[in-house]
């Protein structure tokens, strides 16, 4: 069964249980984010889980592209890879564990044929917020007789785990709940009966997700939510690795062509050596990702996204060269990866002029840096005492004569058996590289972009502000300023919008009054769903480069649509009355780039 085949069941067998398919959305993160790259399929589903009404309803279903770029380092086993597909169901307070864990079962066995006999399902064991999951353990025990497995006992077949718990972050109104694992064996021991996961997880992979979803992080700890939700994620490139009977999600079609084409690149054979396997894994695991990442409009740069894509880049070319591919290694595979996927992502072939010529400029400039640096680097490495410090040194030498860039140079200590202690190497790299340091790894990593923090009271508070503040600007600049990102924590909001001068003060007072005005006459703030192309209609702003599903909400500030100062595309959440608000204060300004204008503003104390 080939991968497309896998999802064309999925999303047919939860469309004929009630559910609308919903589009995925771009890797940059949008509206909501403290991360670098969109990471599951709930990414933006956090306001309906918390209750905010869906457009398209209460179940949905879709695939979304994902990327953990804190992975990097493990890509290069049988199963890690740093960009997947996540196939989901939500249910947004309507079915919950009942429904949920018969049907994925039946579709992991009836519809995929999966062998029940290597299967293990695993549930949540209590903590100080929720007790054991009992219910999901009953269910489990009625679902494994259905297939054959009579008597499925707790410790065989059921595993309960105290890390069975998701949760997308750590912040204030994050939410969470008790999960139920779905786990494969794929050790070469029979079926696996009689091993814990846990303890052999090398021979075990876990392929799907049901998190209930049923709490809400306060700063109180965790409290039950106003509805039960179901998020379920599923690997779909782990699933087809079953489905498809490997061992190694490199065999897959999601990555077979790739390595293929690298085979053909070098020269040398994927079974060849471990270590040959191991850089092969690597360059298919990164052309998959620069090559979404690229096709959602990033482009190489000191950074976040684009640091990330650099660097993905650059460690490609360095392991190319490894195995004899002295040029042009991600421009050559890019075309193999668009062919492989237009029938997921039918724009990608007519992007794939563009992001080669990307991947070969930045491979050119760097493909000199590392011939030039390579001699250097090794001898500095030969003589390397052993101290972490030091090496941060070498580092910082390397990096301000050639630009060689120290996170490579861990890499080649690595490579070579050096025993890094990152705190160390870190803290010198951390003074000395402060000024020269745009984007460094941690940089990208520790990301904060764009949208809201949490979901506390004074965020919410600050996001309805941002429609105001939306609205203002375009009484006193022009109708043609769109909002171009915001980012929203508990201490103030920040707004970029496109403009090209500096706002006078006296632009900045007209702002300021009439956001003030209408938080003063205490408007109604609510929303309506309805079809995009009618949402256009009513003039209702939206953001810049959104993608929007086939429904829209609108959410308008004023008695009714009609009669509203704002209107905007929006998830929410939001306060249901301006009287809510305080009166706010523009007190910075400045420019982001061309044409695009940033400003913050926080109450008025
Ligand atoms: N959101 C859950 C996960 O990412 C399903 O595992």
């Amino acid at each position: 069964m080939t991968s497309k085949e896998i999802l064309d069941k999925y999303i047919n067998f939860y469309k004929e249980r009630g559910h609308v398919q919903i589009p995925n959305v771009s890797l940059v993160p949008g509206g909501d984010s403290t991360l670098l790259f969109v990471n599951s399929g709930m990414f933006p589903l956090v306001p309906y889980l918390a209750g905010e009404p869906h457009p398209a309803g209460k179940r949905l279903v879709n695939i979304q592209r994902s990327i953990r770029f804190e992975d990097i380092d493990e890509v290069g086993d049988n199963r890690h890879t740093t960009c997947f597909h996540m196939i989901g169901n939500w249910s947004l307070g309507d079915y919950f564990k009942k429904e949920q864990l018969p049907w994925i079962w039946q579709f992991f066995v009836e519809e995929l044929g999966m062998d029940i006999n290597k299967m293990y399902g695993t549930v949540f064991s209590g903590n100080e917020y929720a007790p054991k999951d009992e219910v999901s353990i009953s269910l489990l025990k009625e679902i494994f007789p259905k297939y054959g497995i009579d008597d499925p006992k707790e410790g065989e077949r059921i595993f309960a785990y105290e890390g069975n718990w998701w949760q997308r972050g750590d912040a204030i109104g994050e939410l969470g709940g008790p999960d139920s694992e779905v786990f494969v064996y794929i050790g070469d021991e029979g079926t696996g009966f009689g091993k814990d996961p846990e303890e052999y997880e090398d021979e075990f992979l876990e392929i799907g997700n049901s998190v209930f979803m049923q709490f809400v992080k306060t700063e109180n700890g965790w409290e039950e939510l106003p509805q039960k939700n179901v998020d379920f994620g599923g690997g779909f490139e782990r699933i087809a690795l079953v489905v498809q009977g490997k061992k190694d999600i490199f065999e897959t079609d999601n990555f077979w062509p790739i390595i293929e084409k690298i085979e053909e690149l070098s020269g040398k054979s994927y079974y060849e050596s471990e270590e040959i396997k191991r850089v092969m894994r690597i360059l298919a695991d990164h052309i998959r990702s620069s090559t979404f990442i690229a096709m959602d409009g990033v482009v190489p740069s000191n950074k976040d996204q684009g640091y990330a894509l650099r660097r993905f880049l650059r460690r490609m070319v360095r392991f190319a060269r490894k195995i004899g591919i002295n040029e042009n290694v991600a421009g050559s595979l890019v075309p193999t990866v668009a062919s492989m996927f237009e029938w997921l992502y039918p724009d990608l072939p007519s992007k794939q002029a563009n992001i080669i010529s990307l991947f070969v400029e930045e491979e050119e400039k760097f493909g000199k840096t590392l011939a030039k640096a390579a001699k250097k680097v090794s001898k500095r490495l030969d003589n390397f005492g052993g101290d972490s410090a030091n090496l941060a040194e070498i580092a910082f030498d390397l990096f301000q004569s050639m630009g060689y860039p120290p996170e490579m140079l861990l890499e080649d200590a690595t490579d070579r058996g050096i025993e890094v202690n990152d705190e160390e190497f870190y803290k010198v790299y951390k003074d000395k590289f402060k000024k020269h340091q745009e984007g460094s790894r941690q940089g990208a990593e520790a990301k904060f972009k764009g949208g809201l923090a949490d979901h506390s009271e004074q965020v919410v508070k600050y996001h309805t502000t941002t429609h105001l503040l939306h609205w203002a600007l375009r009484q006193v600049l022009g109708e043609n300023v769109v909002q171009h990102g915001s980012n929203i924590t508990g201490e103030r909001l920040r707004f970029d919008f496109n403009h090209d001068a500096k706002l006078t003060q006296e632009e900045v007072e007209k702002v300021e009054n009439l956001v003030n005005e209408k938080i003063k006459e205490g408007l109604n703030v609510d929303f309506v769903i309805m079809p995009k192309e009618e949402a256009l209609k009513t003039g209702a702003i939206h953001a810049f480069g959104e993608k929007y599903g086939d429904d829209v909400k609108v959410y308008f500030i004023g008695d009714s649509l009609e009669n509203a100062v704002s209107k905007e595309f929006c998830g929410g959440p939001h306060v249901k009355n301006t009287s809510k608000l305080d009166p706010i204060k523009i007190y910075k300004q400045e420019s982001v780039g061309k044409g695009v204008r940033r400003i913050y503003a926080k109450k008025v104390e």
